[in-house]
C-alpha cells in the first residue's frame, strides 16, 4: 500500500484497508509493540516538517512535534499567525506557498471549513489536517481506532458509546463514520437537542450499521467504550441552552461502577468539566493513553507520506 505524498484531510478519503494499514504500521512505533524502538531518529533524517497552528492547540501540535523528531525530521512553523506576516496582511494562500517551499510536509489546524483541503490544492508536498474548524481531524480519529484496537484487540465486534456534544462534536462524526468500516455497535447518549445528526445516521443505515439512541447514560449500558465529550459551548447561538445543558452529562465518581465492569473511558480531550479527575487513577479511564497514541500514529503517518515506512 503506498502512501507517499499523500494528503491527509478527511477520514472520508481512507478506505478500511487503508485504515487497518496505518494502524499496523502505528504498531512498530508504539514500545507496547514494537521489538525495537523505531524511533531512532534516522528514518527521515533530512525531511522537514512545517507546523501552521492558526488555531490553538496542546495534544495535536506537541505530538506533531515530537512525532517529527523521533524519525529525524526538522521542524518549522508557527502556533501564533500574529508572530508571523500575516499580522502585516500577508494572505492565506501566499503563507502556504511560501511554507510549501520550506519544508516535506504541512501540518495545518485552522478555523475555517475547508481550509486544509484548500492548503493541499496549492501545495506540492503533503498537507495533514490537524484539525479545519468543526468540519475534520483525521489524525484524531486514527489515533481513537488505534486505542480501541489495543485496547481490545480488535474492531469487529465491539460495542462503542458515543456520548456527550453528538450535534457540533467532530471527533464522534469522524468516529462514528470511521467504525461503520467495521462491524461495531454504535451507542448515542446525548441530550435530546444534541443527537447524532441525521445525515450521519444515514450513512449508518446505508451502511447497515446497528446503533441505539438514548438521552441518558443507560445504567445496564452494555459497551466496551464509552467515548466522552465535551459541550461545545462556542458553538450555541443562545448561551441559556448551553446553561441547560452543560451540567448534564459530567461523568463523575458515579461513572466507576462502570469502570470497574470492564467499560473503558475514552475523550479526546482538553476536558473541561465532563469528567471527574476522581476518575483518572482507574485503569479503564485510558484518555491519558489515547493521547499517548497519537505520537505513535502520527510517526507512522509522517513515515508513510515520505514514503521512509
Ligand atoms: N484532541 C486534540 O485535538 O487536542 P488539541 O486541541 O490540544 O490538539
Amino acid at each position: 500500500m503506498d502512501f507517499k505524498g499523500r494528503d491527509i484531510i478527511d477520514i472520508n478519503d481512507f478506505s478500511k484497508e487503508e485504515l487497518l494499514y496505518i494502524l499496523k504500521s502505528a504498531k512498530k512505533f508504539d514500545p507496547a509493540f514494537a521489538k525495537k524502538d523505531r524511533s531512532n531518529y534516522t528514518i527521515a533524517q533530512g525531511k522537514i516538517a512545517a507546523t501552521l497552528f492558526f488555531e490553538q492547540s496542546t495534544r495535536t501540535e506537541q505530538s506533531f512535534k515530537s512525532a517529527a523528531q523521533k524519525i529525524g525530521m526538522g521542524i518549522i512553523g508557527f502556533n501564533d499567525p500574529h508572530s508571523t506576516s500575516i499580522h502585516k496582511g500577508e494572505s492565506f494562500s501566499d503563507t502556504i506557498r511560501i511554507m510549501d517551499a520550506y519544508a516535506d510536509v504541512l501540518i495545518i489546524r485552522h478555523p475555517k471549513v475547508g481550509s486544509a483541503k484548500e492548503a493541499a490544492d496549492l501545495a506540492q508536498i503533503p498537507v495533514i489536517n490537524a484539525g479545519d474548524g468543526p468540519n475534520q481531524h483525521p489524525t484524531q480519529t486514527i489515533l481513537d481506532l488505534y486505542t480501541m484496537m489495543k485496547e481490545a484487540g480488535k474492531l469487529d465486534g465491539i460495542i462503542v458509546a458515543l456520548m456527550g456534544d453528538l450535534k457540533y462534536g467532530r471527533t464522534v462524526h469522524a468516529l462514528s463514520l470511521a467504525l461503520s468500516h467495521f462491524k461495531v455497535k454504535q451507542i448515542f447518549i446525548s441530550h435530546p437537542t444534541l443527537r447524532m445528526p441525521d445525515e450521519f445516521l444515514q450513512v449508518l443505515d446505508k451502511r447497515g450499521v446497528e446503533y441505539e439512541e438514548f438521552d441518558v447514560l443507560p445504567e445496564d449500558l452494555k459497551a466496551d467504550f464509552v467515548y466522552q465529550t465535551r459541550i461545545q459551548k462556542e458553538r450555541f447561538k443562545d448561551l441559556n441552552e448551553y446553561k441547560k445543558i452543560k451540567d448534564k452529562f459530567i461523568l463523575d465518581a458515579s461513572f466507576k461502577k462502570y469502570l470497574d465492569r470492564g467499560v473503558k473511558l475514552m475523550h479526546p480531550l482538553p476536558r473541561v468539566n465532563e469528567i471527574d479527575s476522581v476518575l483518572d487513577a482507574h485503569p479503564n479511564a485510558i484518555y491519558f493513553e489515547q493521547a499517548r497514541n497519537g505520537l505513535y500514529i502520527r510517526e507512522a503517518l509522517l513515515t508513510l507520506i515520505l514514503g521512509r515506512i
